[in-house]
C-alpha cells in the first residue's frame, strides 16, 4: 500500500461514517504554547479540546504534519523520524469508546486488511487517578481481539508534552510481527520488537489544569485518535524500516547512490533531518535557521546532516535533489511547500554557506582539541595521573562560539572518536558568556539548554518595545509574527496603510527614549485570566495551560510572552528601524537593528 492510498481509504472511510475534513495547522504552533513544533495532530485543536465549538462541527478528521525532536539521538534506527505524518481523526464533546474502537477495528480489519489474529491492543490498568478501562478492554473483546493487555500509566495515558492540558486513557493497536515471545511477560510494553504500535485511540476524559496537579474530569470528554503514517504503512507492508516507504526510500537511493562511502545510518540520518528542513522551512509560518526557538532546531538539523555527508564523502549539492523529490512527494498535501521550493532550497543553501565557511576551521580545531588530550595522557603516564577522554567545556562552547557547532555535534563527532563533552561545563561557559540563567527558564527543547544568543533575545525585548509604540500609534495594533535572528529583528503586525516617515521617526524615538531609560525588565508568572485583567497584550488562543508569564517594562509594555528577555533596557543599545513593507493584506512589517 502507499502513502496516498492510504491517505485516502482514511479520508473516504471517516467521511463514510460522518466526520468532515479539515487542513491541517502549520509545523509550527502558535507562539507560547510551550513547544516549538507542532507534535502531534491535536496540539494544534485543544482549545475545541477544551470546549470551544470547532466551525466544521464535532466529528472531524485531517492530515497533520508533525516534528518531534525527543527521539532525535535514535534516527537512524528502523522507526524513528523527526517529522511524520499524522492522520487524525476526533469526536469533540463525545466519548463514546465502544464506537470508537469498532470503527477502528473495522478500519484495521477491512481496509488496512490485517488479520485480527495479528492484532494486539493495549488498555488501561487504571492508577489512583482514573481506573482501569473496562469499558475499552469489553469493546475489544466484542470486537473479537484475542491479544488485549492491561499497561500502566507509562504505556497507555497520553497527555500532551509538559503534561498539562487534555488527557486521558488511551487504547493502542500493534501489528504482531512475529509469535515469538522475548519472555514469558512479554508485552507490547518491551521493545523487543514483537509489536509494533501505529494507532492510538486516546479517550480525553481528564484534563490537567495547572503543573503538576491531579487530572481531574473533563466535563465535556472527546477521543483523540492518530494514525502514524509511515509507521502503519510499515507495519502492513512489512517493511523493516520506514526508509521502504515511496519517497524516503527513493531519497535514500539517491543518498547512497551518490556517497563516496556507504553508510547506512549517516545516509538515513540525512535523509530524515533534510525533510525535517524542507518541512519547516516550506511551512506557512516557515522560521529560518538561527540561535534561537525552532530556528535553532532547524540549524541542528541541517548540520547534523552535513557532518553525515561529509562523513560518506557526499556532494551538498544533493540536497538541492531532495528538497525537489520531497516538494513533489508532498506538495499536494502541502501547498505552501511546492509554493516555497525556491525559498527553501535559497535558505538551505544560505545556511550550507554560511556553515561551510566554518566547519574546516571547526573540525581542524577539535582534531587539535584531541591530539590536546591524547598529548596529555602520555605526559600523565609519568606522573600517573589520570586523564579522561572528555572535551572540556570551554573547548565545546569555542567550537559552538567561533566555528558554529552546535552542543549536538560536537558531541556526536566526539562520541565517534571514542570521547565525550562536559556539558556541565559547557553549559557553564555558555552562562558565562550569553546569560543563560535566563534563557534557561524558556528552554522548551530537549536537554533544556536554551540557545537564544545575547542578541537575539536583546532584540526580543525590542519587539515588546515595538509593539508598545505602535500601540500608541494605533491602540488597535497587534502582532501578528515575528522573527528574529542575531543581526535583526522583523516584526509583523496590522495597519491599515503604509507607515509615513514621521511614524517611523516616532517609533525610534519611543523606542530609544525607552533604552535610554534603562527600565526593568520584570517577569511575572500568573493565570491567563489575571494576565488579561492586568491589561498584558499577547494572543489569548490556543493556552494549554492556565499559567502564563506575563513581562512588564516599567510603564511601557506589559506583554504575555514566553521570554527570554534582557534585565533592563539599557543593554539594548541603538534601535533602528531599516525596513518597512507590505507582509501580506493588512499586515506590515518591520526590520530593524539594534546598534
Ligand atoms: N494524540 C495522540 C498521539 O499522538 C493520538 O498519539
Amino acid at each position: 500500500m502507499t502513502d496516498r492510498e492510504l491517505k485516502d481509504l482514511w479520508f473516504d472511510y471517516f467521511k463514510s461514517k460522518g466526520f468532515k475534513k479539515i487542513p491541517g495547522y502549520s509545523i509550527i504552533p502558535e507562539s507560547d504554547t510551550g513547544v516549538l513544533f507542532t507534535t502531534a495532530g491535536m496540539h494544534p485543536l485543544v482549545p475545541y479540546l477544551l470546549g470551544k465549538k470547532h466551525p466544521a462541527g464535532d466529528k472531524i478528521i485531517d492530515l497533520q504534519r508533525c516534528l518531534r525532536t525527543k527521539d532525535i539521538d535514535e534516527v537512524g534506527d528502523n522507526t524513528h523520524l523527526t517529522c511524520f505524518e499524522m492522520l487524525g481523526c476526533w469526536t469533540l464533546g463525545e466519548c463514546d469508546k465502544k464506537a470508537m474502537i469498532k470503527l477502528s477495528y473495522d478500519f484495521i480489519t477491512q481496509k488496512l486488511k490485517l488479520d485480527k489474529k495479528n492484532l494486539a491492543v493495549s488498555v488501561f490498568a487504571g492508577d489512583e487517578n482514573a481506573p482501569k478501562d473496562v469499558e475499552a478492554f469489553n469493546a475489544w473483546k466484542e470486537c473479537g481481539v484475542d491479544e488485549i493487555y492491561f499497561l500502566p500509566k507509562e504505556n497507555n495515558w497520553w497527555s500532551i508534552s509538559g503534561g498539562v492540558g487534555p488527557c486521558g486513557p488511551d487504547t493502542e493497536m500493534f501489528l504482531i510481527k512475529t509469535q515469538n515471545k522475548c519472555s514469558k511477560d512479554c508485552s507490547p510494553a518491551c521493545d523487543c520488537g514483537k509489536f509494533v504500535e501505529f494507532w492510538n485511540d486516546v479517550f480525553m476524559q481528564y484534563v490537567v489544569k495547572n503543573d503538576g496537579e491531579k487530572p481531574v474530569v473533563l466535563e465535556k470528554p472527546n477521543i483523540d485518535t492518530g494514525m502514524g503514517l509511515e509507521r502503519t504503512l510499515m507495519a502492513i507492508n512489512g517493511y523493516e524500516s520506514v526508509y521502504e516507504i515511496g519517497c524516503l526510500k527513493r531519497a535514500l537511493n539517491l543518498v547512497k547512490s551518490k556517497s563516496g562511502e556507504q553508510d547506512e545510518k549517516a545516509s538515513r540520518i540525512i535523509v530524515d533531518h533534510v525533510r525535517a528542513a524542507t518541512f519547516i522551512l516550506g511551512d506557512e509560518k516557515g522560521v529560518v535557521p538561527s540561535n534561537v526557538g525552532q530556528g535553532y532546531i532547524l540549524r541542528r538539523l541541517i548540520r547534523r546532516s552535513v557532518n553525515c555527508a561529509r562523513k560518506i564523502k557526499l556532494d551538498l549539492s544533493v540536497f538541492d535533489e531532495l528538497i525537489d523529490m520531497f516538494a513533489d512527494e508532498y506538495g499536494e498535501d502541502y501547498p505552501d511547500l511546492a509554493q516555497k521550493r525556491d525559498f527553501v532550497k535559497e535558505e538551505m543553501a544560505k545556511e550550507l554557506q554560511k556553515f561551510s565557511r566554518a566547519i574546516e576551521g571547526g573540525y581542524k580545531e577539535f582534531e587539535k582539541v584531541i591530539a590536546g588530550i591524547e598529548r596529555h595522557k602520555i605526559f600523565a603516564q609519568s606522573t600517573g595521573e589520570k586523564v579522561e577522554n572528555i572535551i572540556s567545556g570551554k573547548a565545546a562552547f569555542r567550537l559552538y562560539d567561533t566555528f558554529g557547532f552546535p552542543l549536538e555535534l560536537t558531541k556526536e563527532i566526539a562520541g565517534e572518536r571514542g570521547f565525550s563533552v562536559d556539558e556541565k561545563g559547557f553549559e557553564e561557559e555558555f552562562k558565562h558568556h550569553q546569560e543563560l540563567s535566563r534563557t534557561a527558564q524558556a528552554g522548551t527543547f530537549k536537554g533544556g539548554l536554551a540557545d537564544q544568543g545575547e542578541k537575539t533575545i536583546k532584540y526580543h525585548t525590542a519587539c515588546h518595545l515595538l509593539l508598545a509604540g505602535l500601540r500608541k500609534l494605533d491602540s488597535n495594533v497587534s502582532q501578528k509574527g515575528s522573527n528574529l535572528t542575531n543581526e535583526r529583528l522583523r516584526f509583523d503586525f496590522n495597519y491599515p496603510r503604509k507607515l509615513e516617515k514621521d511614524e517611523i521617526e516616532f517609533l525610534e524615538k519611543f523606542v530609544n527614549d525607552a533604552i535610554r531609560q534603562d527600565v526593568k525588565v520584570e517577569c511575572e508568572e500568573m493565570s491567563l485570566d489575571k494576565a488579561k485583567q492586568s491589561g498584558a497584550v499577547g494572543s489569548f488562543e490556543n493556552k494549554y495551560g492556565e499559567k502564563v508569564k506575563v513581562f512588564t517594562i516599567g510603564q511601557i509594555s506589559k506583554e504575555i510572552c514566553g521570554g527570554p528577555h534582557v534585565s533592563s533596557t539599557g543593554e539594548l543599545g541603538k534601535f533602528k528601524i531599516v525596513k518597512e513593507e507590505s507582509s501580506s493584506a493588512g499586515v506590515r512589517r518591520i526590520k530593524a537593528i539594534l546598534e
